[in-house]
């Protein structure tokens, strides 16, 4: 069996494991490539239909079309719609599954979603679920998006987004996993085979280079030379598709001058010729008829043919498929191959996803299956592990003997004012805990909690009842200050230069601070804020991406100690915007900072190179060592593993989790190679005072780079390792590489 197939084959067994974790005994027929007989007969069912589909009924097909007032259910009856998205009230998707039904070849609808973080049930940001390094807890709270959004009637979300980026000035930041490559990859898979065993198809975005844009600015122009391009931004893509992605969304940027949805060389050359997908590529939203903007398109239909040309299948909302295609058919522009090969990618992703054997939706039953128990549970756990404790004089965990007044201050704090990004609007959802009121059950009837809101609106942008903010935390023993970004400061289009708290928050803060009262800052964001300035002035600063429906009881389980924290940063906080970018597996450079920052090294004059807080960093109510590393291989074949481990203790007084990570460095080879590279990391939770050895394994294949034709390039020669918590341990040990390979194939010395 090829060894992609046999990837997808393991992949699909994987899909079955969540369903089977989860213990739902009725749980949503998974979604996964089929193989073997079953594939085989899709495609000949595909023949049968593209010799009975007419020109409009194949362009129909490539076409996805938007809720929108006066939508027009005819559209689809006849065949000119094949794909809808944005629906999610179920009498609505009801009739829109029964035009369907009644259209002449009966060929199931796409019906998509932005199902990201959530549909009624809602779970941190990708980036918060990112801090959590639990990749299971990752692949659970994606199980549950697929499952809410299947009950609504969604077969197909526009997730998982795996684009790489290193700058917090874009807004989307917040849909990825980070900095970091390794864990981007293990988190897109997660995600992936969550969605899809909750019952959604998932589409892996943005291909690609679109978190590579110039100045953090959204859309903006990526340039990317070949070895970044497959040392950074493509790895996340193929771990996506390895775990049997079924369709591809392209990317609204240009890569390297040509854009991203008329890229041939990506889209047909790399993705479907050298990695052999055989799902479906989606544009984004109007990034079609977007080719003429970039200049690459005299008008529509010319945008049309080239990014048919260039291998994207559906056109989202950009109504040029629909408007030209079939005119350039008939005038001899576009082959029919081309549409029927289009035609052929989507069938085959309705076909292998079974979505003609999906039920219609019961209105009447849809609701009862958002915000289930198990479903709250899943998110409560994960909001838990999302919560990054950056600092703490140590007036965390809260004290009720000495902490009896507390002053809870900010809009956040309430759930009803607050709207996450990304999340499907008009989809019901049951009143959820606000931050004061868990507070108030969990410190006990000896604590008094106050609450104002300090803000009017929950983007921050205007003070609401100043005074009596101010008075509320001028009487307190401890202020628990919930601000952050919200609303259209996050997400798309969100690509701010200035990374401070939006409108009036830093003024509120900066009273709150000036009562002199101890301020616990727990701030909501979509990205790392600078927060120099704080440093030293808030007794604890606590960071969530929006830890979701049960963020607030979370961090309040956090705030009293019931929970110990355990998130780490998935990104790494700048000191200023003018240090972006700023990440842990930078190259050397041949003038590094040394102690001395002597002028002529490379740092700055007004500012030390290392982040605020590092990559992987993150505190806890007790305390870790990491000691004892042990390299159980000092020399590996290039085709071997390494093996290695340490010895992690609880030295504290408090049960907590621990995330031991595992970075590798070639200090010399025929390139620059960078400082640190995460290759392995393990959560694990130890009781005070105990110890536990945790060994990683590392494909010595994972040591390499690509050059500048995209092969893997694995050198021989000295490696060194280093273990800890956070990307800036020290603990080291080191090994070698015997031999060298090629794209894994071994090359003469
Ligand atoms: C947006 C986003 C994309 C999303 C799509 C549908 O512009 O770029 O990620 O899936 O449109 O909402």
């Amino acid at each position: 069996m090829p060894r992609l197939l046999l990837r997808l084959f393991l992949g699909s067994l994987a899909l079955l494991a969540p369903c089977l974790a989860v213990g739902d005994a009725a749980a949503q027929m998974p979604m996964a490539w089929k193989t073997g007989p079953e594939a085989a007969a899709i495609e000949r069912r595909i023949d049968r239909l593209l010799r009975q589909m007419t020109v409009d009924e194949k362009v129909g097909q490539l076409h996805l079309y938007g809720r929108r007032e006066g939508f027009d259910n005819g559209e689809i009856r006849s065949g000119r719609i094949g794909n809808v998205m944005n629906f999610v009230d179920p009498a609505e998707m009801a009739a829109v599954q029964k035009a369907a039904r009644e259209s002449r070849l009966k060929i199931p609808l796409l019906i998509g979603l932005d199902a990201v973080h959530g549909v009624s049930t809602y779970f941190p940001l990708p980036l918060g679920q990112a801090a959590t390094f639990n990749p299971a807890l990752v692949e659970e709270a994606a199980l549950w998006t697929g499952r809410e959004a299947r009950a609504l009637g969604i077969n197909w979300t526009f997730a998982p987004m795996v684009d790489m980026s290193r700058d917090p000035r874009w807004g989307r930041l917040l849909e990825g996993a980070g900095e970091d490559v390794h864990l981007s990859g293990i988190m897109a898979a997660a995600r992936t085979r969550g969605y899809q065993a909750g019952g959604v198809a998932a589409t892996v975005k943005h291909f690609v280079g679109y978190g590579g844009g110039e100045a953090g600015r959204d859309y903006n122009t990526a340039w990317i030379p070949a070895e970044q391009l497959h040392d950074l931004h493509l790895p996340p893509f193929r771990s996506a598709l390895d775990a049997g992605s079924l369709s591809v969304m392209a990317a609204f940027n240009s890569v390297n001058g040509m854009p991203a949805t008329a890229h041939k060389g990506m889209l047909t050359d790399l993705l479907r010729r050298q990695w052999g997908f055989r799902g479906l590529v989606v544009s984004d939203f109007g990034s079609i008829p977007e080719l003429m903007a970039h200049g690459i398109a005299r008008d529509e239909a010319e945008a049309a043919r080239k990014a048919l040309a260039a291998g994207v299948d559906i056109d989202m909302m950009g109504f040029v498929y629909s408007r030209h295609l079939a005119t350039e058919v008939r005038a001899g522009r576009v082959p029919i191959a081309q549409i029927d090969e289009a035609v052929r990618r989507v069938l085959r992703v309705k076909f292998h996803a079974g979505m003609d054997t999906i039920n219609d939706i019961d209105p009447k039953t849809a609701e009862s299956a958002l915000q289930s128990p198990p479903a709250l549970d899943a998110a409560r756990r994960a909001a838990r592990e999302s919560i990054i404790l950056l600092e703490n004089d140590g007036i965390l965990p809260l004290d009720p003997a000495r902490h009896r007044r507390v002053a809870v201050i900010g809009a956040l704090a309430r759930p009803d004012q607050e709207r996450v990004w990304t999340d499907p609007a008009g989809v019901p959802r049951k009143p959820l805990e606000s931050l004061d009121a868990a507070l108030a059950r969990l410190l006990g009837g000896g604590a008094t909690i106050s609450y104002q809101p300090g803000v009017t609106t929950y983007c921050g942008t205007e003070f609401a009842d100043r005074a009596a903010a101010i008075e509320a935390a001028s009487a307190a023993d401890v202020i628990i200050a919930k601000l952050g970004e919200d609303c259209e400061f996050m997400g798309e289009g969100a690509s701010r230069t200035r990374l401070t708290l939006p409108g009036v928050q830093d003024a509120l803060l900066e009273e709150l601070i000036g009562t002199g009262k101890p301020v616990v800052l727990v701030l909501a964001t979509g990205r790392p804020l600078v927060l120099s300035h704080l440093k030293g002035r808030v007794a604890a600063l606590v960071q969530t991406f929006h830890a979701g429906s049960e963020g607030r009881t979370a961090i309040a389980e956090v705030l009293t100690g019931a929970v110990n924290p355990s998130g780490k940063t998935p990104i790494s906080f700048p000191r200023a915007v003018g240090q972006i970018p700023v990440y842990h597996d930078h190259l050397p450079t041949g003038r590094p900072e040394t102690k001395r920052r002597f002028r002529y090294e490379s740092i700055f004059m007004d500012e030390a190179n290392q982040p605020l807080y590092p990559f992987g960093y993150g505190l806890s109510y007790t305390r870790f060592s990491i000691s004892d590393l042990r390299i159980e291989t000092p020399r590996i074949d290039p085709n071997g593993l390494l093996k290695a481990s340490v010895l992690v203790s609880n030295t504290g007084s408090r049960d907590g989790q621990e995330v031991v990570q595992l970075y590798v460095r070639q200090p010399v080879a025929s390139i620059s190679r960078p400082v640190r590279q995460l290759k392995a990391f393990d959560k694990v939770m130890l009781k005070a005072g105990a110890s536990q050895r945790v060994s990683f394994t590392v494909p010595a294949q994972a040591l390499g780079y690509h050059d500048t034709a995209g092969r893997l390039m694995v050198e021989a020669g000295g490696f060194e390792v280093h273990a800890g918590t956070s990307s800036m341990t020290e603990l080291k040990g080191e090994f070698s590489v015997s031999g060298s390979t090629r794209d894994g194939v071994r090359m003469r010395p």
